[in-house]
């Protein structure tokens, strides 16, 4: 009896066992575990040490001997950056390192088009094997939480269904094209002032449900191969070292196999870094070099631990050919296939957010048109800190307009406002007060040139096309802004013009939120045309004139006033005190292994960032505290108009292991071919725990000719619809009645049906 009692116990523990695992992501790298007991079996300890550090400034060591390849990195995420010196940061100038500068992430994002992100992966894997690298540093995938954040343009959106969805294109269009994707930043990077030294206090069921889903889907779904830790701090313990987030999360739950980087002087401790997951010290090898041999030789690591960060290297290496050296760099990095992609995307990305009617431009007339702003001949591919491309070309929206409608229209051009432009020396040197007051004189003296010259050109002209927004001076890595105004004086400059010329079209090229106030009131129409890449121009000029019709869509909200977003409202930022810092490593390993305290999260700590506005991120929060916003999530016109009918599910109870499946018939009732995304959000009736008013959970962009109508089919599967139970330390059921409501954005909600999970 005890023996039979016995056996049944096992039985059901493996059948557990076996259910955890088979939700449990099982890594294609796992296939080459055999082979590596073999060279690992061959190796020293110190050709072992040797791989877990920086050779050079983007390459980690292989083993020579044994014939494993050095790793090289291209750094990324929107396009391979050129060649340094193997030990700075200083360029080569080499000839054929030009790449492609793809949109970055926020009008990647734009295009709600996992497709599209497919092919991105795609051409930034061909790219990166041109140049011989084996390691992409992107996708950038963090959460949009402030409107104000440096990365914002390289990140996708304030969604994780949407920036998970993409972020799984990207990484497989990399990886099927041979290439490792490296994913960062691992995690919660969601602000760059003080990003080496801020420590982020945020509860489970937030991190679970809000900052981690994209990172955990390009493992579950994408099977990434490498991730970057992030600079910051979560919950006390670096992310180069934090056992919770590397070890526990990503390895044990995810399922993770390949290796994680550090971000470059993110690393701050040996034995802590090396046991809590962390493969490799990018750049240097002050943790994890000489320190790292010590400390196992005096018995604080063992080398079964430094086995398995070199096997988890070591899979990534044999899943990826290395590119003899010889082979490399022969051809220009940026080739036309990729500056296909680079179009395809960015005409896919411009959101239209208002229209009076004057678009597209109407060109029989040959009208005069006056193209005013420093952003219509501003390249965007560099100019801020980090993530630079050196491009092959890039169509700034001057060249776009001059290129597709120059013998239709006559176009004069005026500058009409000095761009703020991107200095280190400035970002390091005070300047004194007399300094500053002399900047302002001369800052006036220019201003009112440029709106002189701009107030005559517009006079001439039958349309304005006002091309403004930030640039990558204004957005940047390193610091985030400080409001989202429009910079140098664009508000002001745009009344000059509406008094003399109201026949205004506004362009913004900003890869994040800008206040609208002023120019939504006095332009007739407003689209944003992101940091969109090297066919930038041309695809703005394709959209304006209705070449093709704008389908992007807003991969976060606009808010009315900075101030009403969450982390602003509730004064989680910004945290005061210090400057924005630009490197981390200037902090010490004593400080590193400090718990967060108590009094420091009460008090205004620039080194705090404490999320309690918790899961109400972005439209979350607008949508639960019934806030206005300025354009909602999901919002972008076109030059059509959707029809929305017929929303069925195909069942009206669902269980917790069933998909809904939903179908709505989608008409185009216009007169010309256009794409719409449409989006599925779900709110909870009658829940047991806390929620946000609605969740996108699914969506499809459907391109319909005039006319035409499909039936677009849309899946949730139940078990993406559950909440992480703190308490249990688990995922689960919240099994309550629920409304599907499918909509053009989070603001236009144009058809409902209530389903039941039971
Ligand atoms: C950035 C990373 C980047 C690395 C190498 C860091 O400052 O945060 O995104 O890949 O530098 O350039």
């Amino acid at each position: 009896m005890k023996i039979a009692g016995l056996t049944i116990v096992i039985a059901m523990l493996l059948i557990l066992t076996n259910q955890v695992n088979a939700q449990k992501h099982i890594s294609s790298l796992l296939q080459y575990d055999k082979q590596i007991d073999g060279i690992i079996s061959q190796m020293t300890l110190e050709e072992k040490v040797n791989m877990l550090h920086a050779k050079y400034m983007f390459v980690s060591a292989g083993v020579e001997r044994l014939g494993i390849a050095d790793m090289r990195y291209a750094d990324g995420p929107f396009g391979v950056r050129e060649e340094m010196q193997p030990n700075g940061w200083m360029p080569l100038n080499w000839e054929k390192d030009k790449a492609t500068f793809f949109p970055t992430g926020s009008a990647l994002a734009a295009t709600w088009s996992p497709e599209l992100a497919y092919s991105y992966g795609t051409g930034m894997a061909r790219e990166t094997r041109l140049r011989g690298k084996d390691m992409i540093l992107g996708p950038a995938i963090n959460i949009q939480r402030i409107p104000t954040g440096g990365r914002t343009y390289e990140y996708l959106s304030e969604d994780p269904f949407l920036s998970a969805q993409l972020a799984v294109g990207y990484t497989k269009g990399a990886q099927d094209n041979g290439v490792a994707v490296c994913v960062k930043h691992f995690a919660l990077n969601n602000q760059e002032n003080n990003r080496g030294t801020v420590n982020v206090i945020v509860g489970e069921r937030a991190m679970r449900e809000i900052y981690l889903p994209p990172f955990r889907a390009t493992v579950e779904e994408g099977d990434a191969y490498g991730f970057m830790s992030a600079y910051n701090k979560v919950n006390g313990w670096w992310c180069a070292e934090n056992d919770i987030l590397l070890n526990k999360i990503l390895r044990n739950e995810w399922g993770f196999a390949g290796m994680v980087i550090s971000d470059w002087g993110g690393t701050h401790s040996t034995v802590g870094s090396v046991k809590s997951g962390l493969n490799v010290e990018m750049p240097d090898k002050k943790f994890l070099g000489q320190a790292l041999i010590d400390s196992v030789k005096a018995g604080k690591v063992s080398e079964e631990i430094i086995n398995l960060r070199v096997r988890e290297i070591l899979r990534v290496r044999l899943a990826i050919k290395p590119i003899p050296e010889k082979e490399a760099n022969t051809e220009m990095t940026s080739q036309p296939a990729q500056q296909k992609i680079a179009y395809e995307v960015a005409s896919k990305s411009i959101v239209l957010l208002k229209n009076d009617g004057v678009l597209p431009l109407q060109l029989k007339n040959k009208p005069v048109i006056a193209v005013i702003g420093a952003n219509a001949t501003q390249i965007m591919g560099s100019g801020g800190m980090g993530a630079g491309v050196k491009t092959l070309y890039e169509v700034t929206p001057l060249e776009g307009f001059k290129n597709r409608i120059g013998d239709k229209a006559e176009i004069i051009f005026a500058q009409g406002y000095d761009p703020v432009v991107f200095s280190f020396a400035d970002m390091f040197k005070k300047k004194t007060p007399e300094e500053i007051e002399q900047k302002a004189r001369e800052k006036a003296v220019i201003a009112l040139k440029l709106t002189k010259e701009a107030l005559e050109v517009v006079s001439k002209a039958d349309i304005v096309l006002f091309v403004g927004g930030n640039n990558r001076a204004v957005e940047t890595e390193g610091s985030d802004r400080k409001d989202i105004l429009l910079p140098s004086g664009q508000d002001e400059l745009i009344k000059k013009i509406a008094a003399v010329n109201p026949n205004i079209v506004t362009v913004l090229t900003s890869g994040a939120p800008n206040d609208l106030k002023v120019v939504k009131q006095v332009s007739k129409a407003l689209l944003i045309s992101w940091f969109n890449g090297t066919e930038g121009g041309n695809a703005l000029a394709d959209v304006l004139v209705g070449n093709i019709s704008p389908s992007g869509r807003l991969p976060f909200t606009l808010p009315v006033n900075l101030e009403d977003s969450p982390a602003y409202a509730l004064g989680n930022y910004p945290q005061g005190g210090k400057n924005a810092d630009v490197f981390a490593n200037l902090v010490s390993e004593t400080e590193a292994v400090e718990k967060p305290k108590a009094e420091a999260i009460k008090s205004n700590d620039p080194n705090t960032a404490l999320y309690s506005e918790e899961s109400l991120v972005g439209y979350r929060w607008f949508d639960t505290k019934k806030i206005n916003v300025m354009y909602p999530f999901g919002y972008g016109l076109t030059y059509t108009t959707f029809e929305y009918a017929n929303l069925k599910t195909d069942k009206k109870k669902y269980g917790k292991d069933d998909v809904i499946a939903i179908s709505v018939e989608l008409k185009n009732s216009g007169k010309v071919a256009a794409d719409e995304v449409a989006q599925v959000y779900v709110h909870r009736i009658n829940p047991s725990v806390e929620w946000p008013q609605k969740e996108l959970k699914a969506f499809s962009r459907v391109s319909l000719n005039p006319g035409e109508s499909k039936t677009v089919t849309l899946e949730i599967p139940v078990k993406n619809l559950k909440y992480w139970n703190e308490t249990k330390q688990a995922w689960d059921d919240d099994l309550c009645n629920m409304e599907i409501q499918v909509g053009a954005s989070a603001g236009e909600i144009k058809l409902k049906k209530e389903i039941n999970l039971k």
